[in-house]
């Protein structure tokens, strides 16, 4: 299998959207198709609002402006030209991580630690178990390395369930990656791998 890792580029904003209109995914419901459009950096998370556009059109669209906007961050995985991965991977979401930190225990970071974080995945049905998950996550380390990030994290179920379309990834690749479960809380952890040597201290957990 031959698979290409590209960084999502604003440019690309009508192909990702594409990618979400072609593959089954959530409940496979053609009205619940997310475009990933919760895990973004604008304000609404702030103020407490809903995340949740109501409608499939409005979620598309929505996600077309936040990719040109440089709020949805992430990786797409190729096959030739098609598009058969997405590994949502955000390096400025600090409002979507204190949304999650209701549900997940994640540490409060120190002043000047990087963390760049990993929301979700969606790899087209016919692609999937064949490691492109795999490689996004090994990309998505490899560049939050180069870029000086101190953690790469993941918010995860502790146990994977695939009929629950569980989009956050199996706590078994992100092992065969090099995580850690650093924290874990009502069937909830967190997954975290150090891209430098020095440890850390933190709070709030
Ligand atoms: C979960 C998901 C991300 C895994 O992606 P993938 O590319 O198939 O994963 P990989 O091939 O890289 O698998 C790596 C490892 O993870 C684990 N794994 C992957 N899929 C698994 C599954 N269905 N059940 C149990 N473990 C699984 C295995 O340990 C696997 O290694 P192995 O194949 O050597 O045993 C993918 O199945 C997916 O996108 N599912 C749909 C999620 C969704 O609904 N997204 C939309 C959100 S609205």
């Amino acid at each position: 299998m031959n698979i290409e890792i590209e960084k999502l580029t604003p440019a690309l904003a009508e192909d990702y959207a594409r990618f979400f209109d072609m593959t089954p995914h959530d409940v496979n419901v053609d009205e619940h198709k997310c475009y990933c459009v919760t895990w973004r950096g604008d304000d609404s998370y702030a103020n407490g609002e809903a995340h949740w556009f109501p409608t499939r059109e409005e979620r598309r669209a929505r996600a077309i402006g936040f990719v040109r906007d440089g709020s949805i961050q992430g990786y797409l995985a190729y096959s030739g030209d098609e598009i058969v991965g997405w590994c949502n991977a955000n390096a400025d979401c600090q409002t979507c991580v204190d949304y999650l930190r209701s549900y997940w225990p994640i540490a409060q970071y120190p002043t000047g630690v990087r963390v760049k974080s990993i929301f979700c995945f969606m790899i087209a049905p016919e692609m999937q178990r064949q490691g492109v998950a795999t490689a996004l996550v090994e990309r998505v380390c490899k560049d939050a390395a180069d870029e000086g990030f101190d953690y790469v994290e993941a918010y995860i179920n502790k146990e994977f369930n695939e009929s629950e379309h569980d989009f956050r990834g199996p706590p078994e690749m992100f092992k065969k990656c090099g995580f850690d479960i650093y924290a874990q809380r009502d069937g909830r952890a967190v997954a975290r791998k150090a891209l430098k040597k020095t440890e850390i201290q933190e709070t709030g957990l």
